[in-house]
């Protein structure tokens, strides 16, 4: 089911059910590259449509260690800024921040459409571990639990 945005600038479609298996698989990787040992919360995808904007924003505590996923574009580059710092991602590519510390934004989009995909985690001995699952009792539920 399409969730809209309360951006409408944003997006036009915001799905959570089918992503929870990549972000399950691929939280190895990102454990990895983290250092740390991981719990997944949370995941979705979604797809930027022409002139949307990401405005900066920091994210909420199930989002301490995230990834997203460049899936498809038929646009040029758009890149997203992590602290200042532009990064380009080509289709396949995706890129690890600390979505809670780092403030993260992007510019206006020129192409028509743009999919990403976002995975979600937190440090499995952090301040945030009851974020585990984002308290949902079950993957690609909505939250239930406070
Ligand atoms: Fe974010």
């Amino acid at each position: 089911m399409a969730v809209p945005h309360p951006n409408p600038k944003l997006t036009t479609e915001w799905k959570k059910n089918n992503s929870s298996s990549l972000m399950l698989k691929k939280k190895s990787i990102l454990e990895k590259e983290s250092g740390k040992k991981l719990l997944a919360t949370y995941s979705y995808w979604r797809c930027y449509t022409k002139y949307a904007v990401l405005p900066k924003h920091k994210d909420r505590e199930s989002c301490e260690i995230s990834a997203t996923v460049h899936i498809n574009s038929n646009g040029p580059s758009w890149p997203i800024f992590i602290n200042g710092n532009e990064v380009n991602l080509k289709k396949g590519d995706c890129v690890i921040y600390l979505g809670g510390k780092l403030a993260h934004w992007r510019d206006e989009f020129k192409g028509d459409h743009q999919f990403q995909a976002f995975l979600h985690y937190v440090d499995a001995d952090g301040k945030n571990k009851d974020y585990y699952m984002d308290k949902r009792n079950f993957w690609g539920q909505p939250r239930t639990r406070t």
